[in-house]
């Protein structure tokens, strides 16, 4: 795998209680391999990975990445 896929990062700050960030398999086969939740004002910085080729976000935080900054949205609002 190139230099440049492991050296992609985001960094998640949660808004909300209960965000969670998922891991989903590099691969194929594209499944959910890791689920964490983070409460409000937490942070997690993660990596694109030999492992992991998307991450999805669920609830409403501020994701940082290289590309740029994303507000993710909460379903109740
Ligand atoms: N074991 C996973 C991996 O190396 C850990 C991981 C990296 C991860 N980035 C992630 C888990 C993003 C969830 C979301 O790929």
């Amino acid at each position: 795998m190139d230099e440049k896929t492991f050296k992609d990062y985001i960094v998640i700050k949660a808004i909300e209680d209960s965000v969670n960030v998922i891991g989903l398999t590099r691969g194929s086969d594209t499944k959910f391999h890791h689920s964490e939740k983070l409460d409000a004002g937490e942070v997690m910085i993660a990596q694109f990975t030999e492992h992991t080729s998307a991450i999805k976000i669920r609830g409403h935080a501020m994701v940082y990445t290289p590309y740029g900054e994303i507000e993710s949205e909460s379903k109740k609002g």
